[in-house]
């Protein structure tokens, strides 16, 4: 396999930016005894890790909730204290991912398959941070084809609804199995495709109420705080304080 020295490059300026995203969430947003809801993706992965470098300095102390079971593997992985959302129904704060983030701050999730635990995680935080490299930041609405959990009975059922809304549904496939991409929680997951932009606040219903759909990756109005991640620094491009008083 063969690769260019400017893919090499972009991907470590990429890096680079998801890591001052999330160094910059873990030192400047995350106190004491807080309830730390943990998402998924690459650039929570270094969010953990910045928490784990600041709770071995005794500089943190803090219980982590992870979204999936890649995140509850990462924090095992470095030591850091871990609970379930079923003893720990509130959260300080919620830390995650996104695919992209629209100029209205509205987000796609989904991409990593955990979008579920991800939107009940949430809505049950007090605040919620999403970190996030440039690339991902302003995104065209459909530029990103939006995530569904589905019961597996119901992956043909839910076609012609989703066809009815303007959606295209396709199954989600990866490496190491045969088959569609499995959730977590044991359902199937796929991808909604639309040609033309929609009303994310309409479309986050009208898939819900699908029969067998479980949930989708739109994220209207969730998110309290976005830090987007560049090569050298950090922006804090929404707090949701400034656009209420706005
Ligand atoms: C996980 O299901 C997603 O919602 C992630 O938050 C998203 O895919 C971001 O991942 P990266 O940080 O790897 O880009």
């Amino acid at each position: 396999m063969s690769f260019k020295v400017s893919d090499v490059v972009m991907a470590e300026k990429i890096n680079n930016s998801k890591i001052n995203a999330a160094v910059r969430t873990a030192k400047e947003f995350i106190y004491d005894d807080f309830t730390v809801g943990i998402g998924t993706g690459s650039t929570v992965k270094f969010f953990i890790k910045a928490l784990s470098e600041l709770v071995d300095k005794d500089e943190l102390d803090i219980l982590c909730i992870p979204s999936s079971f890649e995140s509850q593997i990462e924090l095992a992985r470095v030591g850091l204290p871990t609970g379930s959302l079923i003893e720990e129904s509130e959260l300080d704060i919620y830390v995650d991912g996104a695919d992209i983030i629209t100029k209205d701050f509205v987000l796609v999730k989904g991409g990593g398959g955990a979008l579920t635990m991800e939107k009940i995680m949430a809505r049950a935080s007090q605040e919620f941070i999403v970190i996030a490299d440039y690339t991902k930041f302003p995104k065209e609405l459909n530029s990103f084809p939006v995530p569904i959990e589905v019961l597996p009975q119901a992956i043909n059922t839910i076609i012609k609804p989703i066809f009815d809304f303007g959606g295209e549904f396709r199954l989600r496939y990866g490496a190491g199995k045969i088959g569609p991409v499995v959730s977590d929680n044991g359902n199937i997951i796929g991808d909604v495709h639309f040609k033309d932009t929609y009303d994310p606040f309409v479309m986050e219903r009208q898939l819900t109420l699908i029969p067998g759909v479980i949930e989708n990756g739109i994220f209207p109005d969730d998110v309290d705080r976005i830090i987007i991640g560049h090569p050298t620094s950090s922006d804090v491009v929404f707090t949701r304080s400034e656009k209420e008083e706005s």
